[in-house]
């Protein structure tokens, strides 16, 4: 299951950088912003998400949200993605 991650990982990396330039201009590159955006730029763009700044209380409940919406994502993958958009999209 890791092996075929990789693979899907070094596939799919051409064309997720160039998003990444296009739609995630704002994005500060810290960890995790690969698999955020690898999770959040599907149904709509990154545009929604630098608009808001949330705390990490509250950036859970809306991804609790996304869950409803239709979002997959793993207890780990939540953990990374809520770390990283508090760093970038946080409350001071
Ligand atoms: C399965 C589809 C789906 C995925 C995946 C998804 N979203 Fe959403 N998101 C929606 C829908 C539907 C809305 C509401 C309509 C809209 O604003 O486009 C929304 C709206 C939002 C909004 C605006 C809500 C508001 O009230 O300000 C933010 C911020 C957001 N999403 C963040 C995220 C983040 C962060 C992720 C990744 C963890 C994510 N979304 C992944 C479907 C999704």
């Amino acid at each position: 299951m890791k092996k075929y991650m990789l693979i899907l990982t070094i596939v799919f990396l051409p064309f997720i950088s160039p998003s990444l330039s296009f739609g995630g201009g704002n994005f500060p590159d810290l960890p995790g912003k690969t698999k955020m955006i690898e999770k959040c730029n599907t149904c709509h763009g990154l545009n929604s998400i630098s608009r808001s700044k949330r705390s990490a209380k509250e950036w859970h409940k809306l991804i609790g949200q996304m869950k409803d919406y239709g979002l997959e994502i793993t207890d780990e993958e939540l953990k990374t993605v809520i770390d990283y958009l508090t760093r970038c999209c946080g409350k001071d």
